[in-house]
Formats: C-alpha cells, structure tokens, sequence
C-alpha cells in the first residue's frame, strides 16, 4: 500500500481581515511551522492571502485559497482566477465546499471546470464532497457521492487525478459540534477510494488523499487519523485558533 503522508489543511472562511490573519499565522509558523510529518496548509480569505504568503515562506506550511472561478480572465465581476492565486502565493485551493453548493449553488459541472483550471494552473485542489442528513436518513449518502465524484473529476486523466485531494466533509457534521464517529467515516473513505480506483486505477486509489472534515477538534482527531483510510482533515472553526489547530497536527 502506498505510505500517504497525512495533510492538516484550516478552512477560515469568512472570518479574519489581513492583519488578524497574520497575527494568527505568524503563532501558527512559531508553533508548527518546522514539522515535516505531516503537510500542513491554511486557507485564509483572498484579501489576506499576498500578506499570509510572506509570513509562510520559510515554513512548512501550505498557502490555500478556498474557491476560485473557472476562467482564465474575462468580465466576470467578482471572481478571482487561479493564476491570481498562484500569483499571490497559493499553491492549494478548496474547490466545492459544501457552502458554496449550498449557498451559492455550485453544481458539480462547476466544480469540475474549477478543478481542471486549478490543476493546468499548478494548483493542488482540495475537491470537498459530502451529503446531507436527509440524504444520509434517505440512505443516499454513496449515490450522492458517486454523483458527485464522477462529475467532479469527469475528464481528469491519470496526471491530473495524481494532483487531487478529496475532502469528505459530510454536511451534517460542519459547524454543528456533531463529528461522525470514527467508523462513519472511515465506511466512507473507505468507499471513495473504491470508487477512485474504479474510475481511475489503483495506484490513483493507493495514493490519493482523503481528508475527513466536520468538526475536528484537538479531542476526535486522534481516533478519526488512526483509520486505515482517513489521510487527514479540513478544519474549519478549530483552525481559527493557532493553539487548538497546531494541537490538532500535533496529534500523533
Ligand atoms: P468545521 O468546518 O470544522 O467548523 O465543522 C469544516 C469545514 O467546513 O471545512
């Protein structure tokens, strides 16, 4: 089986202007910023990421935005492209979180056109995936994910899947304090490298990251990165806080 290093990545959303953003990363960089055992990445708001990028540059830790548009360039009021990010220091993205499903409504065709132009741009995308409590109560949680892994990566060739990193973050367990038990999720990774290998081949499968996300904390992350197919988490409110997320990548 491939060794699959595990990747600690923060979702920050919308929270943080620039200047709390690098008091907050500069903690981060002192507290974890040399470790090698695990990769670690942070995804600051847009407007803070060219004044995150310096404070980073000579740790260990990853420059992330947490979304960006399809295109190149052109008139699309609003949006950011990836050679914006590159520019400003980003080398991953969070594409297709379920926020921006829910509230913005991204479709998986979306989110697939944003994949492809995040990896050609030298991008690592972190492809977020999830069902709802209704659809888990419905026993659709594998047919929402199939749904969703086979548009989303619809056209990725070999090269292109061996860049991309999976988030399951199923949507009933973010921001609620509900974590789903070890088991839960690793029933899930479990599938989705199943899947992965079926629509790929399985040195894409043995090698592909799939973090766990949805109210990780420093106190469940220890269980959740023990399962044989969990490689990692997105963490969203616990990693606002330097202390609490470098606990969480001190798990070991
Ligand atoms: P949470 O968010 O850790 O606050 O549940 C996770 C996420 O939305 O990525």
């Amino acid at each position: 089986m491939a060794e699959r290093k595990p990747l600690i990545a923060g979702n920050w959303k919308l929270f943080k202007t620039g200047a709390e953003a690098v008091e907050t990363s500069k903690k981060l960089a002192s507290l974890v910023g040399q470790i090698n055992t695990v990769d670690m990445m942070i995804a600051p708001p847009y407007t803070a990421l060219s004044m995150v990028a310096p404070v980073l540059q000579n740790t260990n830790i990853g420059l992330s935005a947490q979304n960006m548009h399809w295109a190149k360039s052109g008139a699309y009021t609003g949006e950011i492209s990836s050679e914006m990010l590159v520019s400003a220091g980003c080398q991953y993205v969070i594409l297709g979180h379920s926020e921006r499903r829910q509230y913005f409504h991204e479709t998986d065709d979306d989110i697939n056109r944003k994949i492809h132009a995040a990896i050609d741009a030298g991008l690592k995308p972190v492809f977020c995936v999830g069902e709802t409590e209704d659809e888990r109560n419905l026993n659709k949680t594998f047919s929402v994910l199939d749904k969703q892994i086979e548009i989303g990566l619809k056209g990725a060739n070999f090269e292109k899947a061996m860049r991309i990193v999976i988030a399951y973050e199923p949507v009933w367990a973010i921001g609620t304090g509900k974590t789903a038990t070890d088991d839960q999720a690793q029933e899930v990774h479990e599938y989705l490298r199943k899947r992965i290998g079926e629509l790929f081949n399985s040195e894409v499968a043995s090698t592909m990251r799939i973090l766990y996300g949805g109210s990780v904390k420093p106190n469940n992350i220890k269980g959740l990165m023990a399962m044989p197919d969990i490689d990692g988490a997105l963490v969203g409110g616990a990693s606002l806080d330097a202390d609490q997320f470098s606990a969480i990548i001190k798990y070991q």
